[in-house]
C-alpha cells in the first residue's frame, strides 16, 4: 500500500483515469444538480497500479458570521467497492488531516456528510456544527441542507454564525 498527495497540476493522465474508476462520494448521487469544486489536492491510496481510495482537498477562504476562516475542505472520500473495510479511507483521511496542518496550516477542516456517516467522522475528531450552509452555484448563492462537520486545525473554537463557503461545494 502506498499513499501520496498530489496537487491538481501534478496529476498524470494515468492518475486522472484511475481516479475516474473509484466510485465517487454518495453525496454526488444525492445532489445530482449541484456543481462541485474541483480538487486542489488529491490523496491517493494505491495497491500496485490500482487506485483504491481517493480523498479530495479544496482550500478556501470562507465566512462564518462576520469572520473569515481559512478552510481545508475534504470531499469525495471514496474507496473502490472491492477494497472496502480494510482501513484505506481511514488512512487516507488521516493523511488529509495531517496535510491540513502541514503544509496548509488552515484554521479548520470542513466537510459535509450524509447523516449515517457523521459518527464515523466524529471518531476521527470532526464535530458537527450545523445542518446547512450557503454555497455558490452558477446561478447564485443557495443553501445546502446536509450536516456540516469541522475539524479544528490551527484554530480551536468554531465561530458563531451562518456558514458561507463562498464558492462551489466539495
Ligand atoms: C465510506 C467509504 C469511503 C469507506 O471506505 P473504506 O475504505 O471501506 O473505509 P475504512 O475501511 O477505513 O472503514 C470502513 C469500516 O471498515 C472497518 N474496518 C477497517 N479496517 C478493517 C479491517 N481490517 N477489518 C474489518 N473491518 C475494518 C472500519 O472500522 C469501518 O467500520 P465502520 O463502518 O463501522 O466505521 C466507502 O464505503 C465508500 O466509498 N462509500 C461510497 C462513497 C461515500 O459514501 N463516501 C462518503 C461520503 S460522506
Amino acid at each position: 500500500m502506498r499513499i501520496e498527495i498530489k496537487s491538481a497540476s501534478e496529476l498524470s493522465t494515468f492518475e486522472k483515469a484511475r481516479q475516474d474508476c473509484v466510485v465517487t462520494s454518495s453525496l454526488y448521487a444525492f445532489l445530482t444538480g449541484t456543481k462541485w469544486a474541483s480538487a486542489d489536492w488529491t490523496v491517493m491510496v494505491w495497491e500496485d497500479e490500482d487506485l483504491v481510495t481517493n480523498v479530495h482537498i479544496v482550500e478556501r477562504a470562507a465566512r462564518v458570521g462576520d469572520q473569515v476562516v481559512h478552510l481545508g475542505g475534504i470531499g469525495n472520500v471514496a474507496t473502490k467497492v472491492e477494497w472496502r473495510k480494510r482501513g484505506y479511507a481511514r488512512q487516507a483521511l488521516k493523511e488529509a488531516q495531517d496535510f491540513l496542518l502541514e503544509p496548509l496550516k488552515v484554521d479548520f477542516g470542513l466537510m459535509i456528510a450524509t447523516e449515517p456517516m457523521v459518527p464515523r467522522y466524529e471518531k476521527l475528531g470532526w464535530k458537527a456544527v450545523a445542518k446547512s450552509m450557503w454555497i455558490g452555484q452558477p446561478d447564485g448563492r443557495t443553501k445546502l441542507n446536509f450536516p456540516v462537520l469541522v475539524l479544528p486545525v490551527c484554530m480551536q473554537e468554531w465561530p458563531e454564525g451562518e456558514i458561507d463557503i463562498c464558492g462551489l461545494p466539495w
